[in-house]
């Protein structure tokens, strides 16, 4: 059973949904969603057409953590008591996949973390990412961790070594089928002559004044650029659209749209000059776009990214976003070493991996 509830877990379960399915012979495949997100994941559902056996439909408007952890528990329940899987797989580092594995864990039903033992080691950033992930690496028996330094913080924590799999990231498995050569949209075509800025932001340490300066650094920078454009696609966290529209609205060269499909947003991450994010998804697929990335958080728990020259973290002062955003636009030196395609979190081949793993565990 794979158990998944937001958009970024969709977006990377979703390819092993399907490779899994695919082998028919070997698995019976359950999917069963929270619906943590609702609109948002239902995007990429219909993108991979992946119809849940189970859709628990827990969202509701203002999601406390308290609200999301215990309808997850509660109502994953009867349905791992129905099903009684072999394995439960959850993904990540979301509240979903904290209260899915912790329910797995009371019933005895061994559990796989896919995408194990990334870490910043500050339990506090990413907030409460940091803790999810490190008590479903407690609680999980398989780790698929994606990257070889994944796989030294597990073993770090004394994680058995024959329980760790290094595969590569299942979101660079969707990366490799939504890239479309002479891909186009309105949005872009507003955007053609300018440098394509792309924005998203939605962590939750971030709400409130961080991303008030974030959104204030952006503009003031854009303001001084005129040969540039933004798309920012908005998170539907109504805080987020608060902050946003506080301080963007009557900018005309930043344009908030909804949340885009993802065949859409891999498509204008690979027509950007430049993204601006506190996402962690988006910092695995830019690398292999070779799009340079200003991180707008304090940690990351993604270094092979800033190994690779590609990202960097600017934290959320509005003063060092400012300086660093104009660097990149004025400099083109400072641009061209982080705009170097490189490939840290895989080959695009991950979900197949831990298919064949899971066949013979
Ligand atoms: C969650 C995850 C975070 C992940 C992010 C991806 C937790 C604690 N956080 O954060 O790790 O990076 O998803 O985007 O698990 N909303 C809607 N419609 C939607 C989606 C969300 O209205 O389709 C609203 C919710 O009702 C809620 C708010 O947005 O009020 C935030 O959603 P929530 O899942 O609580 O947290 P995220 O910040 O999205
Ligand atoms: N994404 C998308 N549409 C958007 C913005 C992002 O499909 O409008 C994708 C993006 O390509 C990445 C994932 O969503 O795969 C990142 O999700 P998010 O930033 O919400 O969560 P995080 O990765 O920070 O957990």
């Amino acid at each position: 059973m794979l158990v998944f509830g937001t958009r970024p877990e969709a977006i990377k379960m979703c390819p092993l949904v399907n490779e899994l399915k695919a082998r028919r012979d070997q698995f019976d495949v359950i999917v069963c969603v929270t619906g943590q997100h609702r609109r948002m994941l239902d995007q990429v559902l219909g993108v991979f057409s992946v119809v849940p056996d189970f859709d628990l439909n827990i969202m509701s408007s203002g999601q406390t953590l308290f609200d999301i952890t215990c309808k997850v528990m509660l109502d994953i329940k009867e349905t791992l008591e129905q099903c009684s899987p072999d394995i439960v797989l959850v993904h990540g580092d979301t509240t979903t996949s904290f209260a899915a594995a912790l329910a797995a864990f009371y019933l005895h039903i061994p559990v796989g973390h896919v995408e194990a033992g990334l870490r910043t080691r500050d339990i506090h950033s990413p907030w409460p990412e940091e803790f999810n992930r490190q008590a479903v690496d407690i609680i999980a028996q398989y780790y698929f961790a994606p990257t070889e330094q994944a796989r030294a913080n597990l073993l770090a924590e004394e994680k058995k070594p024959e329980q760790i799999y290094v595969t590569g990231n299942t979101g660079i498995d969707a990366l490799r089928t939504t890239i479309k050569q002479n891909y186009s949209h309105p949005d872009l075509a507003w955007a053609d002559g300018s440098r394509l800025i792309l924005v998203t932001a939605h962590r939750r340490e971030n709400l409130g004044e961080p991303m008030h300066r974030m959104f204030r650094a952006i503009r003031r920078v854009m303001e001084e650029h005129p040969d540039t454009k933004a798309i920012y696609p908005i998170h539907m966290n109504p805080a987020v659209r608060a902050a946003a529209h506080a301080e963007l609205d009557g900018f005309d060269r930043l344009r908030i749209v909804e949340p885009l499909e993802v065949l859409d947003f891999h498509n204008f991450m690979a027509a950007s000059y430049l993204i601006l994010t506190d996402s962690g998804g988006i910092q695995e697929e830019a690398p292999s776009l070779g799009k340079p990335v200003l991180v707008m958080r304090d940690t990351t728990e993604r270094p092979e990214g800033v190994a690779a020259g590609t990202l960097k973290t600017v934290g959320t002062i509005e003063g060092d976003i400012y300086r660093a955003f104009a660097e990149l636009l004025d400099d083109e030196d400072a641009y061209e070493s982080m705009a170097h395609a490189s490939n840290p979190y895989g080959d695009g081949y991950a979900s197949s991996r831990i298919a064949e793993i899971l066949g013979r565990v």
